[in-house]
């Protein structure tokens, strides 16, 4: 989509983030003064009086307290920490202060043990692991609005190009927006150890033009495909464990405590983003999730070589 993907905060895309990249390079620039004047007195003094040959090996005069240099290096540091302290203090209150417009896209993002649910309540769409927001131009702010919540242990939401990093804390609700300006995908990565596979908690952003959103969400309103040759495969779905943790829209599959399957093949990733959703690893993954993620909660499914290909014939079909 021609923006290469880079987690980098140098390269931001949406409001927070630019904020977040202006404040760093302050720090920075303040930061790297100080480290050359410290560092350039110090190699001064190292060279100047250094040892020759010739010394008389005697101390030099020894000078006890002096109000002036002690005034100097205790204002002048309180100087500094105050000034960083309110520019950060500023930038933090104009990214929270900013209000959801009310055509702001709400979305509803819940941390899992390790995987993320996303929910888009007024649109009726649940999927995982990878946001789908609309563009927002200047001349049509459409900014996306995110709910965090925890199912379980505190992660952290965060996408370096889109906005800083906000914790997910089981018991609170926390907010954060994003309006991304320029169309592509972004990656991002839960930034809180929680748990073995804290790692392997990848975030997608794919950031849409206005009429490529609209089919997205289109396509995921959509019923869950039904295709009479994958009947087999849904009789295996519906008939296991499955149902209990996933759901499918249309099926008796209502789980909750997995990801949502309605729509799984739309998505270019499984496991929260340490495959690729090919059909190969769709059924590495049903056969044994900790084979491609080790401690992944979803327990291999125990299945025969016939039921297995019946199954991901189904899933594959999920699109
Ligand atoms: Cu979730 Cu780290």
């Amino acid at each position: 989509m021609g923006v290469p993907s880079t987690p980098s905060m140098f390269a931001p895309v949406s409001t927070p983030a630019f904020a977040i990249r202006d404040l760093s390079f302050l720090v920075l620039a303040i930061v790297t003064f100080i480290f050359v004047v410290v560092a350039g007195v110090t190699l001064y003094a190292i060279l100047r009086y250094r040892r020759r040959p010739g010394d008389d090996g005697r101390d030099p005069p020894q000078v006890y307290g002096s109000t002036q240099i002690e005034l100097a290096w205790t204002v002048v540091p309180f100087l500094i920490v105050i000034v960083l302290f309110l520019t950060t203090t500023r930038y933090i209150f104009a990214i929270e202060r900013h209000a959801a417009p009310p055509d702001a896209l709400e979305v509803t993002i819940v941390g899992n043990q390790w995987w993320w649910e996303i929910r888009y309540p007024r649109l009726g769409i649940v999927t995982a692991n990878e946001l789908h927001v609309p563009l927002s131009d200047a001349a049509r702010p459409t900014p996306t609005f995110l709910t965090l919540q925890s199912a379980d242990v505190i992660h952290s939401f965060w996408i370096p190009q889109l906005a800083g990093k906000t914790d997910v804390i089981p018991g609170k609700t926390n907010r954060m927006w994003i309006d991304p300006r320029t169309p592509g995908v972004y990656v991002g990565q839960c930034a809180e150890f929680c748990g073995l596979q804290h790692a392997g908690m990848l975030l997608r952003v794919t950031v849409h033009p206005k009429d490529e959103f609209d089919r997205w969400v289109a396509a995921q309103q959509a019923a869950a495909a039904d295709l009479p040759e994958a009947r087999a495969g849904r009789e295996v779905f519906t008939s296991v464990a499955c149902i209990s943790c996933h759901t499918v829209k249309g099926t008796r599959a209502n789980g909750v405590f997995g990801p949502d399957l309605t729509h799984l093949m739309s998505r270019a990733t499984i496991g929260a983003g340490v495959a690729p959703n090919t059909p190969e690893n769709l059924r590495a993954w049903v056969n044994d999730p900790s084979a491609l993620k080790p401690g992944a909660l979803m327990p291999a499914m125990k299945l025969s070589r016939d039921e297995l290909d019946r199954l991901v014939g189904y899933l594959v079909t999920l699109r």
